[in-house]
């Protein structure tokens, strides 16, 4: 008798699902980009992205700007990878602390947070981060003030 109830049945279903890349183009690696964000980001901007006054910024709904410019892909990778220093002023409101990077984490599995980011919580139709992005980001060797000058250049539309 099958005594494991609905949640397990689910939890057995996703490395399937994982493993087959089911259902619509980029689910599986959204799905792994929701995963790796309650762990590595959920705790400052919290697990649907609303952020906390005051603390983290808002990263839900909150990125049209950045994700306006052609180089949003190049942001959001080095923001990941090098970490961000404010002051930045995200949805009306001030934020100066720092952002952590996570530059241990595999190509790939920044790529999945990044796109998760500008899919699930921003709306974007297409992923913007490409591993050629995060490569980049690597090399650049920046550190988190370049973040805050890329942001800045970005959305002031300078090239
Ligand atoms: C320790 C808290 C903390 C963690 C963990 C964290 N962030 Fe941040 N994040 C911040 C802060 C704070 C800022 C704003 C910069 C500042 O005030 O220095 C920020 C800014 C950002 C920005 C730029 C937003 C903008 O308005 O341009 C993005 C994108 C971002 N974080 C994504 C993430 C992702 C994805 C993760 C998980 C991999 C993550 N953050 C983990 C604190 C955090």
């Amino acid at each position: 008798m099958c005594t494991r109830g609905f949640a397990g049945v689910v939890r057995a279903a996703v490395p399937a699902m994982l493993a087959i890349g089911c259902g619509p183009a980029g689910s599986a690696e959204s799905l792994v980009g929701e995963t790796l964000f309650k762990q590595h980001c959920a705790a400052c901007h919290q697990a649907d992205g609303t952020g906390v006054p005051g603390l983290a910024p808002p990263l839900a709904n909150a990125l049209a700007g950045q994700l306006a410019s052609p180089r949003a892909g190049e942001y959001l990778a080095h923001v990941l990878v090098a970490g961000l220093v404010g002051p930045v002023v995200s949805a009306g409101q001030n934020f100066n602390s720092a952002m952590p990077a996570v530059a241990q984490l595999s190509d790939d599995e920044i790529v999945a947070i990044a796109n998760f980011v500008a899919r699930a919580l921003n709306g974007a139709t297409e992923d913007r981060v490409t591993r050629a992005n995060v490569i980049a980001a690597r090399e650049r060797r920046g550190g988190p003030a370049d973040s805050l000058r890329l942001r800045r250049a970005l959305l002031s539309g300078q090239p």
